[in-house]
């Protein structure tokens, strides 16, 4: 067993601080105790770090995981009051919010992807360096294994699901070699399946990009646990839950992830009114503002230290506190009266007009 096993180094911690920080100090301001939602809490060090740092936050964590929910709920006990641990994929979150009474909250987090705890648990099959059954569901109490699809699915289907979430260049030669191995034996151990994806692949192409089962490992447990199907519904309803002031921040691993990300954010940040209009019509105005400029990566120090930061891409957006127009805010304010001395068109003396 590895001394880091069912250990997780917080990815870009710091930043994910200060991001969330001025949301929660947002609530303050306005009198309420600020809530923060961690949508993967895995083995709770991001959420720690918040509780830690904001002794009156309350925190929602979700986590499709049972075991990463055991860890945390006792990484995070000396915070029981404080902490609502709760069971569901991230796409549930609007009825964990409602189950919980909370109509609306602060910050929320979306750390992606698998935990250490998944990689290192060499029996969950996550890891094409350890032999294990292929099961590659983050949640182990329901659904289809990685075995169950590597076995099942037609050779075109899994071809399809190799290129898209892999992005196999060499999806097609791998899914016939695994059609021709399953046609004499099922395929059940994840160190069987690395070998076959390693000997369909062109000896030259394996030099580069790292183990050739990589890519393939990555799309079967996309495919095993419907990530991008979640994350497309999860991340509007988190921008959903914001209130004005609140904060949205997602750390993706792989392109595709980050894609979604993007795209749930880029429609709230501009204008969906006429381009050709000089002025903004009611309700047609950017309902969130980026805190990104593009994705953000970690530094160097901080991929040194801890390799998995390496893919990491940050995207982060405020809900706007207020999304009226110019027009509305004046229709809306009381006339005020014209200063002393000021001509009838509220001119003060001497000013121009
Ligand atoms: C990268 S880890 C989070 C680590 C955490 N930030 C920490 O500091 O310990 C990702 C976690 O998200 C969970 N997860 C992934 N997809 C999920 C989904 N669709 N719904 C709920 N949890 C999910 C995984 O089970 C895993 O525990």
């Amino acid at each position: 067993m590895s001394e880091l096993r069912g250990t997780h180094v917080p990815v870009l911690l710091e930043r994910c601080l200060s991001l969330i920080a001025p949301a929660l100090e947002s609530a303050r301001r306005q009198g309420r105790t600020p809530t923060h939602v961690d949508a993967t809490v895995g083995l709770g060090g991001h959420a720690e770090a918040v509780l830690e740092a904001h002794p009156d936050v309350v925190l929602v964590g979700l986590d499709r995981d049972t075991e990463a929910l055991d860890r945390s709920g006792a990484r995070l006990s000396r915070f029981a009051p404080r902490v609502h641990l709760v069971h569901t994929v991230y796409d549930g979150l609007p009825d964990a919010l409602a189950a919980l009474s909370i109509s609306a909250v602060d910050s929320v987090l979306f750390d992606l992807g698998v935990s250490s705890l998944q990689l290192d648990e060499a029996d969950r099959g996550f890891a094409y360096a350890q032999d294990a059954p292929l099961d590659m569901r983050m949640d182990q109490t329901t659904g289809r294994t990685a075995e169950e699809i590597v076995n099942s699915y037609a050779e075109p289907d899994l071809a399809r699901v190799l290129r898209v979430y892999g992005e196999e260049k060499f999806a097609s030669r791998v899914a016939a070699a695994i059609g021709r191995a399953r046609s004499r034996t099922p395929i059940t151990s994840s160190a069987f399946l690395a070998e076959l994806v390693r000997d369909a692949i062109p000896a030259a192409a394996r030099r580069t990009g790292g183990h050739p089962a990589k890519r393939t490992f990555q799309a079967l447990r996309i495919e095993v646990n419907e990530e991008l199907r979640v994350l497309e519904q999860a991340l509007p309803a988190a921008l959903d839950a914001l209130t004005p002031g609140g904060r949205l921040v997602v750390m993706s691993y792989h392109s595709l992830e980050d894609r979604l990300a993007k795209r749930a954010i880029a429609p709230r940040v501009r204008s969906s009114g006429p381009v050709d209009l000089p002025v903004e019509l009611p309700g047609t105005g950017p309902t969130f503002r980026l805190l990104t400029r593009g994705a953000e990566s970690p530094d160097e120090a901080e991929v040194a230290a801890n390799p998995r930061a390496a893919s990491a891409r940050l995207r982060a957006t405020e809900r706007l506190m207020d999304t009226r127009t110019d027009r509305e805010r004046s229709d809306a304010s009381p006339p005020s009266r014209p200063p002393r001395g000021a001509g009838a068109d509220g001119a003060t003396e001497g000013e121009a007009t």
